[in-house]
């Protein structure tokens, strides 16, 4: 049985398909979600789930080997950030070397970087499909590796979505979470296949 680790710091959509969809398979599960921030609803979403749930602080994270530690004790085969915005420390990609994915909500490279998360990036998209309304627009997800660099890693899975003069950032989120939902459990399970 594979194990999944996820980081998330928000709501944690994401992080709640991730579990359902392994919930009743015999290759792999998510025994563990950690997050950032002590009141996200992804903790009381990952509870109500019975997955094992912890936050930690940045201290924990980037000064000392607490939260290292603990993912050497849990062992997963991959880690999984589903909407984490902290940038993803060193130590703790070369301790997990190839096991280390995220989904990002554009096209990649267009849309990413530093303060590129969640509505920023629909919000850059929306302005950007109006200002250019000559030409037809897309927008979608990117599933990476994670490298040290903010969005920098090989691709495994891209999706696109078309977006209209009639969006606003709002129904771009929309429609992009549509796509995370479809894909992105699956994109995990081949890449455990693949990868381990
Ligand atoms: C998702 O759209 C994810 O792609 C994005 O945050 C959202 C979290 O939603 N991640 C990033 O922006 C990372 N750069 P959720 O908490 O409902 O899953």
């Amino acid at each position: 049985m594979k194990r999944i680790v996820i980081f998330a710091s928000g709501n944690g959509t994401n992080a709640q398909r991730i579990v359902e969809y392994f919930k009743d398979r015999t290759d792999a599960r998510v025994v563990q979600l950690l997050s950032n921030n002590p009141r996200a609803k992804v903790l009381e979403r990952a509870r109500g789930l019975d997955i094992s749930a912890l936050s930690f602080n940045r201290q924990a994270f980037y000064k000392t080997d607490d939260v290292l530690n603990l993912l050497k004790t849990t062992a997963p085969d991959v880690i999984v950030l589903a909407g984490f915005l902290w940038l993803f420390p060193e130590k703790i990609i070369h301790a997990f070397p190839n096991k280390v994915i995220n989904i990002h909500p554009a096209l990649l490279p267009d849309f990413g970087g530093k303060g590129m998360y969640g509505m920023n990036v629909h919000e850059a998209v929306s302005a950007f499909a109006k200002a250019h309304s000559e030409q037809k627009h897309y927008t979608g997800i990117t599933i990476h590796k994670v490298t040290p660099e903010y969005d920098k890693g090989e691709y495994l899975f891209q999706a696109k979505v078309e977006v209209t003069q009639n969006d606003t950032p709002e129904t771009i989120a929309e429609k992009v979470h549509q796509l995370e939902y479809a894909h992105f459990p699956e994109v995990i399970a081949s890449f455990l296949k693949k990868n381990n």
